[in-house]
């Protein structure tokens, strides 16, 4: 009896010892001092306590000494930092401190099999890459575009390297007037972008297709496009106007005069709406840069204005027909709907400007005059039945007048005649 008794205690304190081991022991384990201890200092040495809260790294269960080095399970700070802690790399040293886990795949694999091991690589192909190589630490490192340690993932919305926050992060330095001062080129590139219908279409219209600086440029490889990589770059978004362009006139010959090809009529970074005042002869017309009155290629940019304006015209017309129509209570949604037909048409018309060729241009407006023909002619009957419904009622409301009156004149005559009659 007493024997089991004790052995029941004995079970039991082993049990409370056991647990109280184990319960220090993930004490112990948890504990990382570098925190610990960093989150009791102040300013630069405890900042990076406070964003490392959202950094992906910390998500990702890895911790300050997976990147400065040291000890973390030590609480005494020569201990911690012991042989194996790096400290602060230098600037010049960034990319590659990075890297030394970004490029490396096997690590990488065994926490995200799908992402990207080449930012390095490209890195060096870029201009920042080349700058640094050079000794310039003026230049983006992983660190100006990802920031050190509230680093997020790239797809995520609060990241610097998110659609919309990107032209920030890249012009901290690019708009900055005093920071590169001692650079050649400008730094009007955000302002101008934020002008631009690609700015319009992704902050305006929350379009997330619209190109920001790095879909032009590149993440890692940022580089200004080259001749050929520019047509590559707008291309890859506008392919219809791109290969029109490849087969025009205009393909070989801005080739050999190495200008770039969509930037010619279009900038880069401050890309405004297109309008149907670029075509032609007149004063916003981009033609005239190039081509002087008398040519062959002058003729023919006027010729094409005086084709799409008379397309629009006409289609104006039979809008206001239908409009007309409408007003007067008849029933033109089926012409309406062919209206559509013909403006899809329109703005085929003016995509297909980039082929540059007159006998195209009057092909495609040929097909649609048939159309707005056809709209016209709608609408033109609508009136006229319109008008005949308003003559009919004229006619209808004359006779109905004459009735009543000689309605009128007989019930008068039987009244009069009555009297004689009544007994
Ligand atoms: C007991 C407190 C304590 C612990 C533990 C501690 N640090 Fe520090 N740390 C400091 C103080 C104080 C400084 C500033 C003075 C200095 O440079 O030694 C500092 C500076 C740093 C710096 C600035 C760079 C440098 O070398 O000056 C880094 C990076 C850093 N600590 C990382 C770590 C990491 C990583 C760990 C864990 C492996 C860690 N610390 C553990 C107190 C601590
Ligand atoms: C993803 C790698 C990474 C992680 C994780 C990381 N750091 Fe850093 N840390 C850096 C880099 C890179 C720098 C240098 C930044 C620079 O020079 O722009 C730095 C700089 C610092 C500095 C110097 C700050 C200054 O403004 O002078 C301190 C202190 C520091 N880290 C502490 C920590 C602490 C504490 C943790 C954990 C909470 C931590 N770091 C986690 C990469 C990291
Ligand atoms: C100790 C290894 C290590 C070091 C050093 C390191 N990282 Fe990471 N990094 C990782 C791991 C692991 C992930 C998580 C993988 C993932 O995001 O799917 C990650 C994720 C990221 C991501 C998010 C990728 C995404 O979109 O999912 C970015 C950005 C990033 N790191 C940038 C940096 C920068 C900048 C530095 C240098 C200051 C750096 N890393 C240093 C290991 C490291
Ligand atoms: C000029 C700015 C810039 C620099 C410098 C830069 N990055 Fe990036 N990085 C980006 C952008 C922008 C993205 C987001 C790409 C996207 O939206 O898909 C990105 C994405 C990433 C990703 C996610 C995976 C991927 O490749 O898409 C990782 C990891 C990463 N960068 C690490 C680094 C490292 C490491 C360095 C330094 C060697 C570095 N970055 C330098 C701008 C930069
Ligand atoms: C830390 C500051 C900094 C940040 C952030 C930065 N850059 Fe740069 N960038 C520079 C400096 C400095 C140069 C060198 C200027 C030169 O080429 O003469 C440069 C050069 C360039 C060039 C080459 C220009 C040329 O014609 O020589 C391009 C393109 C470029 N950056 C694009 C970007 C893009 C896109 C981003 C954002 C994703 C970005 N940069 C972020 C500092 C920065
Ligand atoms: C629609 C594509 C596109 C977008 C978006 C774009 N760029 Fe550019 N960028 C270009 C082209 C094209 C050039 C011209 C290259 C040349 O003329 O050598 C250029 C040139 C540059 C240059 C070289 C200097 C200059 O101004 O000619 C820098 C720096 C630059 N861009 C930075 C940026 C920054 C920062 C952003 C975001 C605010 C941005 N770019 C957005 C296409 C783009
Ligand atoms: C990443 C995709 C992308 C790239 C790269 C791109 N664009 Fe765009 N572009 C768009 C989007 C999206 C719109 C907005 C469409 C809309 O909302 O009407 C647009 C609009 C335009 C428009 C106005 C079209 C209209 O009908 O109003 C022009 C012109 C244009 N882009 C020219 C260019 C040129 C030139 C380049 C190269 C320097 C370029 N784009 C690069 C996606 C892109
Ligand atoms: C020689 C001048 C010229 C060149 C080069 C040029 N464009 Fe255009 N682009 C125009 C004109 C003119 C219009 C306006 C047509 C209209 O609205 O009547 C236009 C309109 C556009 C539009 C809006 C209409 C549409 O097509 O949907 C886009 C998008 C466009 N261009 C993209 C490009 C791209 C991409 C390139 C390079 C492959 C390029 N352009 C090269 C002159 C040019
Ligand atoms: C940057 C200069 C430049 C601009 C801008 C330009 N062109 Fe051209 N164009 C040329 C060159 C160079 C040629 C080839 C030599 C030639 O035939 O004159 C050419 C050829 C042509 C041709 C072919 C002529 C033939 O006989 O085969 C036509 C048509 C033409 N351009 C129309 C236009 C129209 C329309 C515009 C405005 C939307 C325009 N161009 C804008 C430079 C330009």
């Amino acid at each position: 009896m007493k024997t089991q008794k004790m052995e029941k205690i004995i079970n039991l304190l082993s049990i409370f010892a056991l647990a109280i081991f184990f319960f220090n022991l993930s004490l112990h384990a948890q504990k990382d001092y570098c925190i610990e201890c960093h989150q009791e200092l102040e300013d630069e040495l405890l900042a990076p306590v406070e964003t490392f809260k959202m950094d992906i790294h910390q998500q990702f269960g890895l911790s300050c000494a997976d990147c400065h080095g040291g000890n973390p399970s030590e609480e005494d700070i020569d201990l911690a930092k012991d042989k194996t802690f790096k400290g602060i790399p230098q600037r010049s040293q960034i990319p590659e401190f990075c890297a030394s886990c970004h490029s490396n795949s096997s690590y990488i694999r065994r926490f995200n099999p799908s992402l990207r091991v080449d930012q390095l690589d490209l890195y060096w192909t870029s201009e920042h890459g080349h700058l640094l190589k050079k000794g310039d630490t003026k230049v983006a490192l992983c660190t100006d575009c990802h920031a050190t340690h509230g680093i997020q993932a790239a797809a995520h919305p609060k990241s610097w390297t998110f659609p919309w926050n990107i032209p920030e992060t890249c012009s901290r330095c690019h708009s900055d007037k005093d920071y590169m001062k001692d650079y050649k080129i400008s730094t009007s590139q955000l302002d101008d972008y934020k002008e631009s219908v690609h700015a319009h279409a992704l902050f305006e219209k929350k379009d997330l297709s619209a190109p920001v600086c790095n879909d032009c440029h590149g993440n890692h490889g940022a580089s200004p496009p080259e001749v050929t990589s520019i047509a590559f770059v707008c291309r890859q978004c506008h392919p219809s106007a791109g290969e029109l362009f490849s087969q025009s006139p205009h393909k070989k010959a801005f080739d050999e005069m190495g200008l770039y090809e969509c930037e010619v009529c279009h900038g880069n970074h401050k890309i405004l709406p297109p309008s149907d005042e670029m075509l032609g002869t007149g004063e916003k017309a981009v033609c005239t840069q190039c081509h002087e009155p008398d040519s062959e290629p002058y003729q023919i940019a006027s010729r094409i204005k005086e084709k799409l304006d008379e397309f629009i015209q006409k289609i104006q017309i039979a809008e206001n027909l239908l409009e007309r129509a409408d007003r007067q209570g008849v029933e033109v949604s089926e012409p309406k709907f062919r209206l559509i037909e013909a403006n899809t048409m329109l703005v085929m018309v003016r995509n297909l400007t980039h082929s540059f060729s007159l006998p195209e241009i009057e092909e495609k407006v040929a097909d649609g005059e048939k159309v707005v023909a056809e709209v016209t002619r709608a609408g033109e009957d609508a009136l006229r039945e319109a008008k005949f419904r308003k003559t009919g009622l004229i006619i209808a409301t004359c006779f109905i007048f004459l009735l009543s009156i000689a309605l009128f004149l007989k019930i008068k005559q039987i009244t009069r005649r009555a009297p004689y009659e009544s007994p």
